[in-house]
């Protein structure tokens, strides 16, 4: 394992006695964000989607935004440097001193490198990697389907988990939009950056014993059952 010591390590040095992370670990269309909105309501904690963040920073025109716009356009990684400094400050906020549920990240070796420096520094309870698995087939359909609503990004799917109304949120009213990075021809690109730099995390994980198979072809109910029980031996529901 390579000597860490980035960014991510360097600006939470000093935080001590985290709780627990849990990581959403599956291809682009997993169900990834879906169920991690619901493992942060069960057990309260803050649920971290790399993606959002990123997105946020587009909307709101800043650097880093400016920075991750056009490779996310073309479905290509942001560099792990940028990641990790604005997990780093996300995490260092207090909210996520219980712990926190990550949905898209690591994302690569030097990620999870860097986040395991993290675990080991700061106490981190313990990490638990559930690992999405979806037969490929089925995340174009899931991904081209998708819509995601303006105000609180809940999440439907216009084949499987329509909006009782077109194009508005059941929940609360607010429009439902269509990811720009959900066409066709940059899924391609999403799902090969996958295969070639987030995959090897299942083998990385596996050797630490921290990684737990999920049947993410199941309906969201089953999933979110089955990602209960594991994590009940670990928390308590809140
Ligand atoms: P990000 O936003 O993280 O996207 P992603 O990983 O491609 O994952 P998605 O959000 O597309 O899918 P999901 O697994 O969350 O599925 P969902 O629950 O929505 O990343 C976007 C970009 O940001 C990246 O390409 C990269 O450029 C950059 N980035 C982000 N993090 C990075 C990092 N760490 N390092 C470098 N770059 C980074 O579900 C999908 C659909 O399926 C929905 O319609 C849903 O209703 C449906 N569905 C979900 N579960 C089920 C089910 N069980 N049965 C039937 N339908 C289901």
């Amino acid at each position: 394992m390579a000597d860490v010591t980035g960014d991510l390590g360097r600006c939470l040095e000093g935080v001590q006695g985290l709780g627990h992370a849990v990581i959403l670990l599956g291809p682009p269309g997993a169900g990834k964000g879906t169920q991690a909105q619901r493992i942060a309501q069960r057990y309260s904690l803050p649920h971290l989607s790399t993606g959002d963040m990123f997105r946020d920073n587009i909307d709101r025109d800043t650097d880093l935004g400016r920075k991750a716009k056009p490779l996310m356009e073309r479905g290509q990684l942001v560099p792990d440097e940028i990641v990790v400094g604005m997990v780093a400050d996300r995490i260092n906020q207090p909210d996520c001193a219980k712990g926190f549920v990550f949905d898209g990240f690591p994302r690569t070796l030097q990620q999870a490198d860097d986040l395991e420096h993290i675990a080991k520094r700061n106490q981190l309870g313990c990490t638990i990697v559930l690992h999405m698995v979806v037969n490929p087939e089925l995340l174009m359909r899931r991904l081209t389907g998708r819509r995601i609503c303006t105000a609180a990004g809940h999440i439907y799917n216009i084949y499987q988990r329509p909006p009782r109304r077109d194009s508005v949120c059941d929940l609360d009213g607010s429009p439902l939009i269509h990811r720009a990075d959900d066409s066709e021809d940059v899924i391609g690109g999403r799902l090969a950056a996958y295969d070639k730099q987030t995959q090897p995390l299942v083998k990385y994980y596996t050797l630490r014993g921290l990684l737990s198979p999920i049947d993410a072809m199941a309906g969201v109910d089953a999933v979110t059952e089955n990602i209960s029980r594991i994590l009940d031996g670990v928390m308590a529901p809140r």
